[in-house]
């Protein structure tokens, strides 16, 4: 974890993404296209997202209520509404909603769109799917931008994310969350069990020597 915290914050990675970041890059998946603002978690140099995607392809959302916690350029949540889920797409960066918002309009699909600090304006929300891919270095964001992937220093971040998920799930909710074996797993596990949650891994997949894993979370 720490080594791809170094990787990460290495000046010549830090260059690399800082030069084909100077403007909005395109992305698109399964005919859908996003533009992707500076700003904005990349899904194009990053595995997560495609995982994800990939993930919840042979899903039958049809009717399902799906939240995308943590939406970043929305590319899961216009998926999930091709697919004909009830999709709310949330994000606390703002020029992530408002890109988001022009491209539901541009491919023709409708989400629902809220600015939040994880669940803060979800109050009394129940969801059949909740998908997050979250950001985990423990490493306090110093802007917008940097808490795509800075969890906090001591995991808050993920102490409020665990906290809040029960008030917003059923028994039969799927909860999936992507984790790769770059960040302290066996710490966010510790913080589940402090609410009673249990984190499985449902499904995994190695690429060039890092292995995404999504976790299942669930009421214990
Ligand atoms: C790793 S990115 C994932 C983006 C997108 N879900 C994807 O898979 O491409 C994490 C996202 O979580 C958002 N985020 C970070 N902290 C948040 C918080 N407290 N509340 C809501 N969103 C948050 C970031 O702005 C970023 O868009």
């Amino acid at each position: 974890m720490r080594l791809f915290l170094k990787k990460i914050t290495h000046p010549f990675l830090k260059l690399g993404l800082k030069l084909f970041y100077l403007k909005p890059r395109k992305y698109s998946y399964d005919g859908i296209k996003v533009l992707v603002h500076p700003e904005v978690f990349p899904p194009h140099l990053t595995l997560s997202t495609k995982i994800l995607l990939d993930f919840i392809n042979p899903m039958n959302l049809e009717n399902k209520t799906l939240l995308e916690l943590g939406c970043g350029s929305g590319i899961i949540s216009l998926y999930a509404s091709k697919k004909q889920a009830i999709v709310t797409a949330t994000d606390i960066n703002k020029i992530a909603l408002q890109y988001l918002e022009k491209a539901s309009l541009k491919n023709n699909l409708d989400l629902e769109i809220i600015q939040s600090d994880l669940f803060d304006n979800l109050q009394n929300r129940i969801y059949d799917y909740i998908i997050i891919n979250p950001p985990y270095y423990p490493r306090t964001p110093k802007n917008t931008k940097e808490k795509a992937w800075f969890c906090g220093e001591n995991f808050e971040y993920f102490e409020k994310l665990f906290k809040q998920i029960p008030n917003h799930i059923t028994n039969s909710s799927n909860v999936f969350m992507i984790l790769s074996n770059d960040c302290d797993i066996e710490h966010i596990k510790s913080i589940t069990s402090k609410f009673d949650l249990n984190l499985k891994i449902f499904f995994e997949k190695k690429i060039l020597g890092e292995i995404n894993y999504i976790f299942k979370i669930a009421s214990k």
